[in-house]
């Protein structure tokens, strides 16, 4: 089935979020829903929805999969907390790298190590826990469009990919923002009342970190990682940016530390101009700020000897390395 896109322009915002409350009221009947919130502007965008249509009916949950970046679950917490929605903190940190053991090619660690254990493990118990049926994520028309040209499997398209969601994990999905792209999805958190720090975020893609590791996520590896980004974000912060991010390589560089050979780690840095991740432009980022990032990359983080900045367009370049 084809998705009608409702462009930014055509968004009447008014409309939209009474047609869509309508639609998840209408589909969840007096059940129960529950809804993955990532912390990202799509998924919180969907919980307010979410919230406005079903009120108490609906309990969302965050799930520290020991995959997302410095202080994230805390702070997706505390922001839903201050617009009154409560969300349920779910540690599944043991669980997602169990499956991710092992795994070192994108796609497997895509469909294995995230989509299956997201959905058929931590959320098939969450459902049948709670008496729920239906699900409900913030999958946007560029996913199910990069996941069925077969680019990318971005972890949330499932009914695209031939996945009949009941049989295989014993619940419906809802999709209500699926037929926008991000900007209109922007738009629509503004006006339900999301702070800019969640409406005007970059995005960070669902497989989090472990796309941001070239091969295995192991725990040591995505830490490594995780440190990385805190570093890179802050020192990018004042460089206008769609989206940024810090890469850990599997190769290893000689290098040299207190006068000896260090046969150490590389991380890749790539910033990104783009308007709607079609295509997209590396940003200029001025000298001194690369020069100040990699040194505090090879001093703060262990055993990186190598940073290196990406500069090809997507594309033929993706904006994830992985
Ligand atoms: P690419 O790498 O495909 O990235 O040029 C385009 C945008 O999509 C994000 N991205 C993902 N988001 N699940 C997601 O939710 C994924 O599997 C995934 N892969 C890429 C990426 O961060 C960028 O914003």
């Amino acid at each position: 089935m084809s998705i009608e896109e409702i462009k930014v322009e055509q968004l009447n915002i008014d409309t939209f979020v009474a047609e869509k409350t309508a639609e998840i009221r209408s589909a969840v009947g007096d059940g129960l829903a529950v809804n993955a919130l990532s912390g990202g502007v799509d998924s919180s965008a969907v919980t307010l929805l979410g919230h406005k249509a079903l009120g108490d009916r609906l309990k969302t949950y965050f799930i520290d999969n020991g995959l997302m970046r410095e202080g994230e679950p805390q702070f997706v917490v505390e922001t839903f907390k201050k617009l009154g929605i409560h969300v349920e903190l779910v540690d599944s940190r043991k669980e997602f790298f169990a499956a991710l053991k092992g795994l070192s090619d994108p796609e497997e660690k895509r469909k294995i190590g995230i989509t299956q254990t997201f959905y058929k493990d931590v959320f098939a118990r969450i459902v049948k826990e709670s008496g729920a049926k239906f699900l409900l994520q913030g999958t946007i028309l560029t996913d199910v469009e990069e996941t069925t040209a077969g680019i990318k499997a971005q972890h949330n398209v499932l009914a695209q990919m031939g996945i009949d969601t009941e049989e295989a994990y014993g619940y419906t999905v809802l999709e209500p923002v699926i037929q926008l792209r991000k900007p209109a999805v922007r738009l629509i958190a503004e006006a339900l009342g999301l702070p800019k720090s969640i409406s005007q975020r970059p995005p960070f893609p669902g497989p989090a970190l472990t796309a941001r590791v070239i091969g295995e996520a192991t725990p040591e590896r995505i830490e490594l990682v995780r440190k990385a980004t805190v570093i890179m974000e802050a020192e990018l912060a004042e460089v206008p940016h769609f989206q940024c991010m810090a890469i850990l390589h599997e190769d290893r560089m000689t290098g040299i530390r207190d006068g000896k050979r260090d046969f150490g780690l590389q991380i890749e840095v790539r910033c990104w101009d783009t308007q709607d991740c079609v295509t997209a432009k590396p940003a200029r980022v001025p000298y001194e700020v690369l020069e100040r990032l990699a040194d505090r990359l090879t001093s703060e983080v262990p055993g990186v000897v190598s940073v290196t900045y990406h500069v090809a367009k997507k594309p033929p370049s993706t904006m994830e390395a992985v």
